[in-house]
């Protein structure tokens, strides 16, 4: 069936502080054009949520909605803009997706109509040691074994329908989520996780920008 990309780039891009990140330039090429362009050749069609009193630039295979004042009222708005059976969202801010994380994705949401992109924990997990005599936060408090612990990324691939209930039950009862996925499984709903890509980090603090930059310098020849 039909399909759709929908791309949350409405954010203000506060902590990296150069202005709405999504048009943000990496090695001279956005970080919305590049996060259009590697989905475009994936879907139907890309709908993208932008600020408020922005222009998405000419060129690019997409069309455009004005964003609302989260990330999740983002996507709800684009869940509204689309008739797609299918969705994949994908956050602005993940320029570098690999070809073959799309193609997984698309596979794995064949199951349960929900999937997501995320990462194995390579790092040692330890929790700081607030609400423990004696130590406080800047002090090793206690181990968390990482096995079976992923660390999310998108894109999220969705069955549009199960995403859609999400998001109106998340509404009507005031619940939060930093992520689409996090809001279907909240409410019951089976996700399949599908490993990602270091690549596929988020651009969010401006220590991020120079790993861009240097990772671009390989992506792009
Ligand atoms: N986003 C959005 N609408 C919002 C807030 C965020 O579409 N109201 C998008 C961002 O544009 C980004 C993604 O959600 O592609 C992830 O958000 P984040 O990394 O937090 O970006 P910003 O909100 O722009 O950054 P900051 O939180 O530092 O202001
Ligand atoms: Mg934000």
């Amino acid at each position: 069936g039909h399909s759709a990309a929908l791309i949350p780039a409405a954010g203000s891009g506060t902590r990296l502080g150069r202005g709405p990140k999504a048009f943000v330039e990496v090695a001279g090429q956005s970080l919305l054009a590049r996060s259009v362009q590697a989905l475009a050749p994936h879907v139907d069609e890309v709908v993208v949520a932008l600020p408020p009193g922005t222009e998405l630039p000419p060129g690019l295979p997409a069309r455009a909605i004005v964003g609302g004042e989260t990330r999740q009222e983002s996507v709800r708005r684009l869940l509204q803009a689309t008739r797609a059976e299918r969705v994949l969202v994908h956050d602005a801010a993940r320029p570098f997706l690999p070809e073959q994380v799309v193609h997984a994705l698309l596979e794995a949401l064949v199951d349960t109509g929900a999937a997501t992109v995320a990462l194995p924990v390579a790092d040692t997990l330890v929790r700081a040691g607030t609400g423990i005599p004696g130590l406080d936060s800047g002090c090793w408090g206690e181990l968390v074994p990482r096995e079976d612990l992923w660390a999310v990324q998108t894109p999220q691939g969705f069955a549009r329908s199960v995403l859609l209930a999400a998001h109106d039950r998340a509404r009507a009862e005031g619940y939060a989520a930093t992520d689409d996925a996090g809001l279907v499984a909240r409410q019951g709903g089976r996700v399949r996780l599908v490993p990602g890509d270091a690549r596929l980090f988020k651009v969010t603090a401006p220590g991020d920008l120079a790993l861009a930059e240097a990772l671009a310098t390989a992506w792009d020849r």
